[in-house]
């Protein structure tokens, strides 16, 4: 709004004015008194209402035009308050509208909290089913925990028995029967010098008494090793206790095929083992013995296969079969040692698949064996 304000003459204008027509009146009266036209007492005093009049009438003029001013500044007053007025009007209208705005608002919300709450007690009902669900399913969980925790403890028993009693027993089985397999070994053939230890890299006694018994019963003429060493020492006192063949060892280290060969000295045995330096050389991809060596290989009765080392080649044994089985005799016995290992079974498998003539069973040995035969016709 704008503001007004009213100008009204100042005090000094006013002293100016008034002096300024008394400065007059006074020269004037002078003037004529100058000329003796007027006492010089008259003078003054003509002069002093000259100046006391014109100070009224300034006064009189400034009050006339003040009040004028306040007269148009009141008739604007008014008229702003008119338009106040209409604007207060208008902003009653205003607030009329946005209360009921407001309320209708109010209204709205107040539905949706309403249908907020219902849902809230659907969902709190639903809530409370399920708290009730899971405090069962607690209930049932500590009852099993509890069975669980007998389980745990019968478990417990269970391992610290076979620990204590069931392993060792179990243990020293398979060593008892590792030693029966020696004894027998040595009271069958009673070896004239110190014998390589068995197990670990050579055979164990319980699949050289195998051979050896299928020596005694078999007596075949020819006796094939692959991969030389205790085994080989085994087999030559065999043949040599019931007669009628000899043993051909095959050796790709040549380190091993001289210890072995000292071994054969060493126990007597060279009339009826000759241990076969034969490097490997390349078959199909596969790392084997030089066929050189087969040569003169025929009739083989038994054949040990328990070389080439694993370390060698993947089913580093398979070719023992396609390349020997051709110069075994018909009854012959194929003894796969080893058989534990996946992949001589791999290679046991895979005889069995192209090599349909021949039959293969497992011998309980401690490193696992297969014996393959050809069918009887
Ligand atoms: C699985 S071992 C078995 C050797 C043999 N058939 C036996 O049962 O004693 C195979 C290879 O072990 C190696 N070998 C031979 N004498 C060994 C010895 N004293 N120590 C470690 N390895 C030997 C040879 O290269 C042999 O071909």
């Amino acid at each position: 709004m704008e503001r007004i304000r009213i100008r009204t003459p100042s005090t000094r204008r006013l002293l100016l004015v008034s002096a300024f027509a008394g400065g007059l009146g006074v020269a004037g009266l002078a003037a004529l008194s100058a000329v003796e036209a007027i006492d010089w007492p008259d003078a003054v005093q003509l002069a002093v209402s000259t100046a006391t009049l014109a100070a009224v009438a300034m006064t009189v003029l400034t009050v006339r035009r003040v009040d004028g001013k306040a007269l148009r500044t009141d008739r604007r007053v008014k008229r702003e308050e008119a338009a106040l007025a209409g604007l207060a009007g208008e902003l009653k209208g205003l607030v009329a509208a946005v209360a009921a705005q407001t309320e209708s608002l109010a209204g709205e919300g107040r539905g949706h909290a309403e249908t907020v709450v219902a849902a809230l007690g659907e969902d709190r009902a639903e809530l409370a089913a399920h708290s009730a669900t899971l405090a069962e399913h607690t209930a049932t969980l500590s009852a099993h925990g509890d069975r669980l925790g007998e389980i745990r403890s019968a478990l417990a028993r269970i391992e610290a028995l076979t620990k204590d009693k069931v392993l060792p027993e179990v243990r020293s089985r398979g060593d008892f029967g590792q030693v029966e397999a020696l004894v027998d070994l040595r009271a069958l053939l009673s070896p004239r010098a110190p014998m390589p230890r068995l197990r670990g890299w050579a055979a164990s006694p319980d699949v050289l008494r195998l051979l050896v018994e299928r020596v005694a019963i078999d007596r075949p003429k020819l006796i094939v090793e692959c991969g030389s060493g205790a085994s080989t020492v085994w087999l030559g006192y065999a043949v040599e206790r019931f007669g009628g063949g000899r043993v051909v060892a095959l050796e790709h280290d040549e380190r091993y095929a001289r210890a072995s060969r000292d071994l054969i000295t060493a126990h007597g045995l060279e009339s009826v083992v000759e241990v076969r330096h034969a490097p490997l050389t390349d078959w199909r991809s596969f790392p084997w013995y030089d066929q050189a060596a087969l040569d003169d290989l025929s009739d083989i009765g038994l054949l040990f296969i328990d070389g080439p080392p694993m370390n060698t080649g993947h089913q580093a044994r398979y070719p023992a079969v396609p390349l020997l089985l051709p110069r075994c005799a018909a009854d012959a016995l194929i003894v796969l040692d080893d058989a534990r290992r996946a992949e001589e079974r791999e290679v046991a498998d895979r005889w069995l698949r192209e090599f349909p003539e021949l039959d293969g069973r497992p011998f309980p040995a401690e490193k696992g064996a297969m014996l393959f035969q050809r069918s009887a016709p």
